[in-house]
């Protein structure tokens, strides 16, 4: 038994602290559950206890879910029900406990966390921004497994648990109280006394106050869930709505609809049973075996070594377009003070009036408190000019993508500056190593290359400059966390790594529209490999410039081989510049809703060469083995660390479909020598720009993977 639990009962109430021993979180593993189980035993035959608070003793987390290490070893899906009914009836025991017992939620309750809060008379959450409710099981392949696809339905009705558990969303406190998730809502000091008059109210009406009533859910709601038809649409369109989200590609949200119909069909019981039964179906699954290693690729690329005592508490961000403006914002909302310059005031305008916007949106959803709201915009102050940046200790540029533009301001950020003070730059092209030569001090220059859009994309490419030094990549990773991004460290070559892997396959879907096959078959195809959104959709998103122009900055950098399709530039002359220009691939209402485009025939037409019919795997294979191949290639030239590194990458800077496990991953399961061989085919047929890396030949002939290199 871990020691997880200790007991202290005063004045009729037990107060249970969970604090699992070094562990900086709460998790519910098997020893815990059964230290659990005994701790109930106890309860259950103890006299003189009128109620029970169950706390957490970690800082800012209550349980923060079920131990992945337990789930990723599961081998049958017997040993998953088994587990699963064990997690049940624990559970369930502390549900029939004679006296009211409260859960006060203080941080992460999660997973497992929120099925044992479910489990109890009362839930309280504190006001805290760090106080998050989720059941994100489906987003690791599985499904809640202690109850909760039983027990949030009956608590906070259907359609919201059904919301809840098939998005894994989190809900913030405010929300949570809005929708009976939790009963009240209190500043952490105030949680135990709030508590306490929770347990004797319980004690003064004798009522096991657990659903929310009808009237809180609305008529809409008692009109669909009372009734057997409702239900069944209510379900039907939760299936429809994850169909459309992902696919087929991740069984569990189905899995997790399935169970809660089952408890409403035929009862609690079977429900619970049904649970059992599809998390030891999901458990085995491959699609949960490959989103857990994702998780711990989020894990480990998470983990990175702080930043010098000192550094960084304040920045300043040059350049006040879509993506300086959004960086700025995301430096604000996590605490720092940062000087936003732009020598356009309109520019300025704009991106303040941005971040009022999005607080005022977050603010509306429960995430910030009206405090948090007024403090977030006042952390940024803004000028025209590089002035008082003495006292700052990273400088961003997100000036126009333009050497020259970026050399003149880096040397007026080097006088402007302290001689120790980092300065980033966030282009997604040029070199960092040439940009670095107009600062006396190379040292301190580094990339910094965030993804649009900003507050979404969770990857950010550090680049280590041929003079940057081991302590500015050291502060860049630092901050990068600091702002809750993902850093990954790159070497300075054209592309860096996610564009130069992203734009070649951009660039072979243009080359496929040359052989004849046509923009729709080729999106259709990318989607149903798993894709966020068809490539084509995805260079309208990126515009059309700006694709050509990355593409003429990889040929240049590598070649032939990078060589774009004619197709892109003539797409960029006729302004078709995707989305923002109305038209690109597809054409776009000024809802930004989009429609095919009978005018587009007229510019492929010149660049069609001939009119091949290729089956979905080949539109795949000659999308995707490229990607492969030119990682296979940027790890031969140590870009970046490993294939973990690729992966993550691809999956948080590009969208790759994370089911997959990540581009290298995917190429594993596809078995190397099955790669060359096909990469071979395609060089026979559509040149040299195929031709397998030495990388993945030596790797075939050597009966070797990327994870096994
Ligand atoms: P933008 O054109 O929206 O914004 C650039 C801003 O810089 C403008 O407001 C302009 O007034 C200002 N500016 C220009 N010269 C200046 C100077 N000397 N001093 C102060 N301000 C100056 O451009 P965007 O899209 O924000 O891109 C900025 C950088 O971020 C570029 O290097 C781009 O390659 C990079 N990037 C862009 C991404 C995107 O999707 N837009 C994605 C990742 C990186």
């Amino acid at each position: 038994m871990p020691d997880a639990f200790t007991i202290d009962i005063s004045d009729g109430i037990a107060v249970i602290r969970f604090d699992l021993p070094g562990e900086k979180v709460n998790k519910l593993t098997t020893g815990v559950v059964a230290e659990l189980e005994q701790l109930i035993g106890r309860l259950e035959s103890e006299s003189g206890i009128d109620g029970a608070v169950i706390v957490s003793g970690k800082e800012d987390n209550f349980i923060a879910g079920a131990d992945i290490s337990e789930i990723e070893t599961i081998v049958s899906p017997a040993e998953g029900a088994r587990l699963s009914e064990q997690g049940q009836g624990v559970l369930e025991r502390l549900e029939q406990l004679p006296f009211p017992v409260v859960a006060a939620i203080n941080g992460a309750c999660l997973g497992g966390g929120l099925e044992l809060a479910l489990a109890c008379n009362y839930r309280l959450a504190t006001d805290s921004p760090k106080t998050v409710l989720g059941l994100p099981e489906t987003s690791l392949g599985i499904i809640p497994g202690f109850g909760g696809t039983q027990r949030l339905p009956r608590l906070v009705g259907i359609k919201e648990a059904l919301r809840m558990i098939t998005t894994g969303a989190k809900v913030y406190p405010k929300k949570a109280w809005r929708i009976g998730l939790v009963n009240d809502v209190a500043a952490k000091e105030r949680l135990m006394e709030a508590a306490g008059r929770f347990i004797s109210s319980h004690g003064e009406t004798g009522k096991k106050t657990k659903k929310t009533s009808w009237k809180s859910r609305g008529l809409v709601a008692l009109l669909f869930e009372s009734n057997k038809f409702g239900r069944n649409f209510l379900f039907d369109k939760a299936r429809q709505a994850v169909r459309r989200k992902v696919g087929d590609h991740y069984p569990a949200p189905f899995a997790a609809i399935d169970a809660i119909e089952d408890g409403f069909k035929h009862g609690l019981k079977e429900g619970f049973a049904s649970e059992a039964h599809l998390l030891g179906e999901m458990a085995v699954t491959d699609t949960s075996k490959n989103l857990i290693k994702v998780f711990r690729l989020r894990e480990r690329f998470s983990h990175v070594e702080k930043a010098p005592a000192g550094y960084i508490s304040s920045v300043a961000v040059i350049g006040a377009g879509a993506m300086g403006g959004a960086i700025a914002a995301l430096v604000a909302e996590n605490g720092m003070k940062v000087r936003l310059v732009d020598m356009s005031t309109k520019a300025l305008g704009k991106a303040l009036r941005a971040v009022y916007s999005t607080v005022e949106k977050k603010k509306n959803k429960g995430i910030y408190s009206s405090t948090d709201a007024a403090w977030i915009p006042s952390r940024i102050s803004c000028d025209t000019m590089m002035r008082g940046l003495k006292r700052t200790d990273v400088v961003i540029e997100a000036v126009v993508e333009s050497m020259d533009v970026k050399r003149s301001v880096l040397a007026d950020l080097a006088a402007a500056t302290r001689e120790d003070t980092i300065i980033v730059s966030n282009t997604s092209s040029l070199s960092i190593s040439e940009m670095a030569g107009a600062v006396p001090d190379a040292w301190r220059v580094a990339g910094m290359h965030f993804f649009n859009p900003v507050d979404r994309m969770q990857l950010v490419e550090v680049v280590r400059g041929e003079k940057t030094s081991d302590l500015t990549v050291r502060i860049v990773t630092a901050l990068t966390k600091r702002l809750g991004k993902m850093p990954i460290v790159v070497k300075d070559s054209p592309g860096f790594l996610v564009n130069r892997l992203l734009l070649p396959y951009l660039n072979e879907a243009a080359r496929l529209l040359e052989d004849g096959v046509g923009v729709e078959p080729v999106d259709e195809a990318m989607l149903e490999f798993g894709m966020p959104m068809g490539a084509f959709i995805l260079l309208d998103v990126v515009g059309l410039d700006i694709a050509s122009h990355v593409c003429e900055n990889l040929q240049q950098g590598f070649g032939e081989r990078m060589r774009p399709s004619t197709i892109l530039a003539a797409m960029r002359d006729e302004g078709r510049l995707g989305k923002k220009s109305g038209k690109g691939f597809y054409r776009y209402d000024k809802k930004g809703k989009r429609q095919s485009d009978s005018g587009l025939k007229k510019v492929l037409l010149p660049h069609v060469r001939d009119n091949l019919k290729l089956e979905e795997q080949s539109i795949i294979d000659r999308l995707i083995l490229p990607m492969i191949n030119e990682a296979a290639l940027a790890l031969e030239e140590a870009v970046v660390e490993g294939p973990e590194a690729v992966d993550a990458a691809m999956i948080f800077g590009a969208g790759f479909p994370a089911f997959t496990g990540g581009l290298l991953r995917y190429a594993d399961s596809l078995g190397i020598p099955r790669v060359v061989k096909d990469l071979e085919k395609l060089t026979e047929l559509h040149g040299e720009r195929f031709k397998p890396s030495g990388l993945l030949i030596e790797m075939a002939q050597n009966a070797k993977s990327f994870y096994s290199l």
